[in-house]
C-alpha cells in the first residue's frame, strides 16, 4: 500500500513519524475519512470543508488549502491499484519538544493511506446490526473530527464486549450519536435527525441524508431526540462514510420495530446510491 506523508509516497511500512510527534505524544490532530466510489471522492467539498473547521477547532493552520487538497488527494487517488477506497487523511500539530503549550515554528505533520472499501452488503444491510445504548462521557467539542479518539474507543469497545456492532450515546438522556457514525431514529413514517451541535460530529453522511430527505419530500424533524423516543423507534439508522445507512435491529438485545430493515430505511439508501453515482 502506497501512503503519503510530508510530500513524499512510499510503502505503508517505510512511512516513519518522530516519536515527538504531537499526535503521538499528544493526541493533538484532526482527520478526515473520504470515500471515495470508482476513484472519485465523495462530496469531498464537504469534507475538506469539515477538515477546515477541524483545524480552526484546534487552532492550527491548514497546511493545505481546498484545491491544493483535491489535487493532493486526486494524485493519492490514482496511485491505489483498488478503486473503491477509504480514504484517511490526518493533520498533527507535528515535532516538537513535548509541552502541552503550542510549539513554535513546527510544520504540521501530513499522512494519507487508502484501504479498500468495504461497504455493507445487501444481505447485512437487510439483516442490520446490533447496538448497545452507553453514557456519553466525551468532552463537549465532539464537532471537531480529533485524533485523540481514547473516549470514543472506550465507548465502541463496550458494544464490541457486548457483542453488538456500534454503542448509541446517550447524554442527559438525550440522543447524540454513536462512537463512530450518526444516529437516525424513524417513528410513524417520519425521520428524527439529532441537533447538529457541539456535542456530535457533523456527519457528511448525516448531511447528506437530511438534505435527500428535505429534497425528496420525506419527513424529517432536525431535534433532541429522548432516550424514550430511541427506545421505542420504528427503525433506528447509523451513518457514516464507510457504513453508508446502516440499519440498527436489535438494541440493547431487544428488537428495533420488525426487527428487520425497515421501509424507510431502505428509501434512504436507495435514495443515497444513486446520488453516489450522479454525486
Ligand atoms: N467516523 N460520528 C463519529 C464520532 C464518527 O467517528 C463518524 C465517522 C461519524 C460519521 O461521519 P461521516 O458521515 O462524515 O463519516 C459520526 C469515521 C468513518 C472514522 O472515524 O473512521
Amino acid at each position: 500500500m502506497t501512503v503519503y506523508l510530508n510530500g513524499e509516497y512510499m510503502p505503508i511500512g517505510e512511512a516513519r513519524v518522530p516519536v515527538l510527534d504531537r499526535g503521538f505524544l499528544l493526541g493533538d490532530g484532526v482527520y478526515e475519512v473520504i470515500p471515495v466510489y470508482a476513484r472519485k471522492p465523495f462530496r469531498m467539498a464537504q469534507h475538506l470543508a469539515r477538515l477546515q473547521n477541524s483545524c480552526d477547532g484546534i487552532r492550527l493552520a491548514n497546511p493545505l488549502d481546498a484545491a491544493r487538497w483535491t489535487a493532493l488527494i486526486g494524485d493519492f487517488i490514482g496511485r491505489q491499484d483498488f478503486a473503491d477506497q477509504n480514504l484517511y487523511l490526518q493533520v498533527t500539530r507535528g515535532v516538537a519538544k513535548r509541552d502541552h503549550a503550542f510549539p513554535q515554528g513546527a510544520q504540521p505533520t501530513v499522512f494519507m493511506m487508502a484501504n479498500p472499501l468495504v461497504t455493507p452488503t445487501a444481505e447485512q444491510f437487510d439483516a442490520g446490526v446490533p447496538a448497545v445504548t452507553a453514557n456519553d462521557n466525551r468532552w463537549q467539542r465532539c464537532d471537531i473530527k480529533s485524533i485523540a479518539l481514547l473516549a470514543n474507543v472506550l465507548l465502541r469497545q463496550v458494544a464490541v464486549d457486548a457483542g453488538a456492532t456500534e454503542s448509541v450515546l446517550l447524554r442527559d438522556g438525550y440522543l447524540t450519536e454513536g462512537a463512530a457514525s450518526n444516529i437516525f431514529a424513524v417513528k410513524g413514517g417520519t425521520i428524527l435527525a439529532p441537533l447538529r451541535n457541539h456535542l456530535m460530529l457533523p456527519g457528511i453522511t448525516y448531511d447528506t441524508v437530511i438534505e435527500l430527505a428535505r429534497a425528496h419530500g420525506l419527513p424529517l424533524e432536525v431535534r433532541e431526540i429522548s432516550e424514550a423516543e430511541v427506545r421505542a423507534a420504528d427503525e433506528l439508522w447509523l451513518t457514516s462514510s464507510t457504513k453508508e445507512i446502516l440499519p440498527i435491529t436489535r438494541l440493547d438485545g431487544r428488537p428495533v420495530g420488525s426487527g428487520k430493515a425497515g421501509p424507510v430505511a431502505r428509501r434512504m439508501l436507495a435514495l443515497y446510491q444513486t446520488l453516489k453515482e450522479t454525486p
